[in-house]
């Protein structure tokens, strides 16, 4: 069948191969108006014949469902392209790394996973070591052999479909044999020096842009919405890890990574065995030795449990594998003069003081601001009061020293007194807010003075609703920083459920909003859609939103899986508010909540105003339900397990941690709410408790058997 009579066929009437194509040609026609319209500024096609293709593109997707690509048009609503990929949802979550930064870091994180394995001092662990290269993370699924999709990390559990580009890179085989037939390899995409500077070279002969960092340069090259451009980019990939897989590649560390290298990825030839701490920080100063002359960007050494078992037995922290640690190298430092101190009141009120400096490269960097913590630090005083620096405080016109390590926000770490002008004085850190005027507090045991203006302070309110609006956060495109601002200032979005009423408020006929400075017809039509949009919210995304203080994007998501639904963990919030209650305890129960993120999370939702913006603005969301990540199809999930007794094959923080990932509750008692109980050799009262109670009680084997780890 000819390419137009099948376009012109009822959807009903298609075959799967002329929809598929149909598919690809259409794809092919949004792309190229979107592109005219959004980037180009010069529409090619009417409107309405725009949405009629949009149109013809969801019903074949309807009626073929498997021919949807991750990167469809229907899943770009209105935004401009170059916003965006389309998102993919890792089948593995992409973690990150604990840090060490000394020796003692190192023979601690042996003695923890000795510890947590159970294991004697006579029993060594033997680890890997390599480099841990300075790049971005990117997971290449393999289906069949076949390179089917290319992803970054993104948050951990979302990142960004990069497909077409990482096809464009020499080191990322599109074709591998002898593979399992679902094989997602992970590591980490660079740039050589050499290539980095060449790059930068014909930048700026082009007048493009210039890159700070063979890191920059690398992301923002990966991050190309035309592959073409990628395409001219030197890019580089070592294979280091794995996500999802069909079969085990090996049943070690080492042998996996000669798999994936038999396979044709790069694999860094500097990885190497040992045995223990000692031969771990032996390596770490060889490897810091050949730094400089390795042509890359490394940042420190990664350590790994050799063998893939005991990988699997000690499992993961919420977003670190307990297997593994990045032993960092240390940062870099530069001398300069701290030209001002500025103090910028963030959203939660806290007033943080800022180094204006004269510019410096630290790393590669051009570094003009750094932070300078708060008070006590300017003072030369740490949170217990003892000296820091020796005491020595730090004034504006001193020559100080500039510290950076990766993406550390660059900091003044030293003062140089002999160099200090004449006639200075200590700095005087304010009691009042330099923006509302409020009164600045210190509360007991707060490093940090805080303004007591609340959401009276613009400052605040601004910076909640700038990270409102944030990346990680509801990233409205064509609603950031510098637009939140204007709306602010103009008393047009005071609150973040004001974004969700600006249409109906400012949007009739899209004139009042057009009259505006800086927004015209396009503009005005995309933010309205760029809302519209984000009126549907993954669970974690909305709460790492509302900004609560130690709420981090991570704890959001933690919380997120942990209840699932926003209404069920509403509930929760109302029922923690009961200090010491079940709720309270369930919520302090969860692996990697303490008892300050804890408070400052319940306190949000129960104190009166801040709960009712919630509210209102919840009102405008449908709130997505969260996946609990292994345990919602786990035969223990939702269940309250006691261990008891000696266990033999696990430690009792092993079986605890497996069990809480399996979303089962850990509890130290029996009652008639344990549902069961796993009794080892010397199991004693509880176990006859659960017998009078009648709970369910089976020794270790058969625990490993329930969860499916015998
Ligand atoms: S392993 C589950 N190995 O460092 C562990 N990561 O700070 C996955 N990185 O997100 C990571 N070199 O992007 C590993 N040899 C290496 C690495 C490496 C660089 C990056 C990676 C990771 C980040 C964590």
């Amino acid at each position: 069948m000819s390419r137009q009579s099948a376009a012109a066929l009822d959807v009903e009437d298609l075959n799967e191969e002329d929809a598929r194509a149909e598919l690809a040609r259409l794809a092919e026609a949004l792309g190229a108006a979107n592109t005219a319209y959004h980037r180009d500024d010069a529409p090619e096609i009417a409107d309405a014949e725009y949405d009629a293709l949009k149109a013809r593109n969801s019903a074949i997707e309807a009626r073929f469902p498997q021919l949807k690509q991750a990167d469809s048009p229907s899943e770009r609503i209105g935004a401009d392209p170059a916003d965006g990929f389309a998102k993919v949802t890792h089948a593995v979550r992409m973690l990150s790394l604990s840090n060490g930064f000394d020796d003692a870091d190192i023979e601690e994180f042996d003695d923890r996973i000795r510890r947590y394995l159970g294991l004697g001092d006579a029993a060594p662990v033997t680890y890997t070591a390599e480099p841990k290269i300075d790049g971005l993370s990117l997971s290449l699924r393999y289906e069949s052999g076949h390179l089917v999709q290319a992803a970054t990390r993104g948050d951990g559990a979302v990142g960004e479909n990069v497909t077409a580009n990482a096809r464009t890179i020499d080191d990322i085989p599109t074709r591998i044999d002898g593979a399992p037939d679902v094989l997602e390899v992970r590591g980490e995409v660079y740039m050589s020096h050499a290539d980095f500077a060449a790059l930068n070279a014909r930048q700026s002969k082009t007048a493009g842009k210039i890159f700070a960092n063979p890191r920059n340069a690398a992301a923002g090259s990966l991050r190309q919405l035309d592959s073409e451009i990628t395409r001219q980019r030197p890019l580089r990939f070592f294979a280091y890890a794995w996500g999802e897989i069909s079969t085990p590649l090996a049943e070690t560390q080492m042998a996996a990574i000669a798999r994936l290298s038999g396979m044709g990825f790069q694999t860094n030839p500097l990885t190497v065995l040992c045995k223990g701490p000692d031969e771990m920080i032996a390596h770490y100063h060889e490897i810091e030795q050949q730094r400089a002359e390795l042509g890359y960007d490394i940042d420190g050494v990664v350590y790994k449990v050799n063998e893939l078992e005991l990988q699997r037995r000690l499992g993961f922290r919420s977003t670190t594998p307990r297997w593994a640690i990045a032993h960092k190298f240390p940062a870099e430092l530069a001398w300069t003069r701290l030209e001002a101190i500025h103090i910028q009141v963030g959203r939660t009120g806290a007033l943080s003081p800022v180094a204006r400096l004269t510019p410096v490269t630290v790393g590669g960097v051009v570094v003009s601001n750094a932070t300078l913590h708060n008070e006590d630090y300017i003072k030369g005083r740490d949170a217990k009061g003892n000296p820091i620096r020796e005491g020595k405080d730090i004034r504006e016109g001193d020559r100080v020293q500039v510290y950076r390590a990766g993406d550390v926000i660059p900091k003044v770490a030293d003062v140089d007194l002999s160099k200090r002008p004449e006639g200075t004085a200590p700095y005087a850190f304010p009691t009042t807010c330099p923006e509302c005027g409020s009164e600045a507090i210190r509360e007991e045991g707060d490093a940090v003075r805080r303004c007591t203006g609340g959401l009276v302070c613009p400052a605040q309110a601004v910076e909640k609703l700038k990270h409102f609006v944030s990346r990680a956060a509801f990233d409205i495109e064509g609603l950031g920083a510098k637009q939140v601002e204007q709306f602010y200032r103009d008393g047009w979005i005071r609150e973040p459920a004001d974004i969700f009423t600006l249409k109906d408020r400012y949007g009739q006929g899209m004139q009042q909003l057009k009259n505006r400075e800086g927004w015209g017809d396009k503009s005005a039509h995309n933010l309205f859609a760029a809302i519209e949009q984000k009126r549907q919210i993954p669970f974690g995304r909305l709460l790492f939103a509302l900004g609560i203080r130690h709420v981090g994007e991570q704890a959001s998501n933690l919380f997120a899986r942990f209840y699932g639904t926003w209404d069920e963990f509403i509930a929760a919030m109302d029922g923690a508010a009961e200090r010491g209650g079940p709720e309270w305890e369930r919520l302090l129960g969860i692996d990697g909540v303490g008892e300050v993120m804890a408070r400052s999370l319940v306190t949000s939702f129960a104190q009166f105003h801040e709960r009712d913006s919630i509210d209102r603005l919840v009102a405008h969301l449908t709130v997505e339900e969260a996946a609990r990540p292994d345990s919602a199809d786990s035969p223990v999930a939702g269940k309250t397990v006691v261990f008891t007794g000696t266990l033999e094959k696990m430690t009792r923080a092993e079986a605890k941690a497996r069990a809480e990932s399996l979303g089962a509750k850990v509890s130290g008692s029996v009652s008639a709410k344990t549902d069961l109980l796993v009794a080892g050799p010397g199991a004693g009262s509880k176990a006859k408790k659960a017998a009078e109670l009648g709970v369910e009680t089976i020794d270790e084997d058969g625990w490993l058997d329930l969860i499916g780890d015998a």
